[in-house]
């Protein structure tokens, strides 16, 4: 068995804004992985993915049009691309991340699964080109994304991300650490953005200066981060997510984890990815994570995760 994986991201700044070509700041979260482990079969078995959380089992043809399926289709891109057959193998999908939570874990899957079929033809895919294949299957399933969380994903490094410009390395000036909360409720980003897209659609007068200024604070940010001074975004924390919550993708249950996260003595927080539901971030200083941790599990988080960013 050979097996391949993709990290976790969190956005640390610049959502939405980030799908209207502000720069925004996104880094891996290499602790949780989406894993596809290559089991060869026997010759004619042909190939399938076993999406064991799902408990599916899909068969891959070349020709299938289970186009509604973003794990076939994904391996399908795959093989398109590489021209290769379908191998004789089982792909055994398993996701430490949760989904539907701005962790980026249906990009991680993708990754993750197309690096197992590539694997599994004797091929591998350079970055740049699964990046491309990776953020391809986020449109046909997700509309509009700007193209960040592939990318963190893809080359599980922390960029400052504009979208359609060549990556952006970001370099960490400090280490610095980040609790994330999840709040249990599933964020539908496509949702999310679609919403944001009517309301600038119906008001640009008003929604342009939040975006811009969201767009200022991740520039803001990076300077800041690759200065090594890290506890100065927590202010930039708390008014980019004043300015999510003008673009009516922050919630309840959120704004509640925030709360907790910062009366337990978080630097800032924020909410993280497309929102209304999801997940938050706080910014803490290393001794009291496992504090804050605590708080926002004591608080009704359905998951917290400890990350140094470095
Ligand atoms: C989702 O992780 C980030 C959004 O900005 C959407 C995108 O940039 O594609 C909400």
């Amino acid at each position: 068995m050979t097996s391949y994986s993709a990290p976790a991201k969190v956005i640390l700044f610049g959502e939405h804004a980030a799908v209207y070509g502000k720069p925004a700041i996104a880094v891996p979260v290499s602790s949780l992985r989406a894993f596809a482990d290559v089991h060869p079969e026997k010759h004619g078995k042909g190939l399938y993915i076993e999406a064991l959380d799902l408990a599916q089992v899909l068969p891959v043809t070349v020709n299938s049009d289970l186009m509604d399926n973003a794990l076939i289709y994904t391996a399908q891109q795959v093989l398109k691309k590489l021209m290769a057959h379908p191998p004789d193998a089982t792909i055994k999908l398993t996701s430490q991340i949760p989904m539907a939570s701005g962790l980026g874990s249906g990009a991680a899957v993708s990754t993750a699964l197309a690096r197992a079929v590539a694997g599994a033809v004797g091929k591998k895919l350079d970055d740049e080109t699964l990046n491309q294949l990776i953020f391809n299957i986020e449109k046909f399933y997700h509309g509009t994304p700007s193209g960040i969380d592939n990318t963190v994903i893809v080359y599980e490094r922390p960029v400052y991300f504009i979208k359609g410009m060549p990556l952006q390395p970001l370099s960490i000036g400090t280490p610095f650490t980040l609790v994330i909360g999840d709040t249990g409720e599933a964020g539908i980003t496509r949702v999310a953005v679609g919403d944001v897209r009517a309301l600038y659609d119906a008001n640009p007068t008003k929604i342009t200066p939040i975006l811009d200024e969201i767009g200022i604070i991740s520039e803001q940010a990076k300077i800041i981060i690759e200065t090594g001074n890290p506890d100065d975004l927590a202010p930039l924390m708390t008014r980019n997510h004043e300015l999510l919550r003008d673009l009516t993708v922050s919630a309840l249950s959120l704004e509640k984890l925030i709360t907790v996260a910062m009366d337990a003595g978080a630097l800032g927080a924020k909410l993280s990815g497309g929102g209304r539901g999801g997940n938050m971030i706080a910014l803490v200083q290393p001794h009291q994570a496992q504090h804050i941790q605590d708080a926002l599990l004591r608080a009704g988080a359905k998951n917290a995760f400890i990350t140094t960013v470095k």
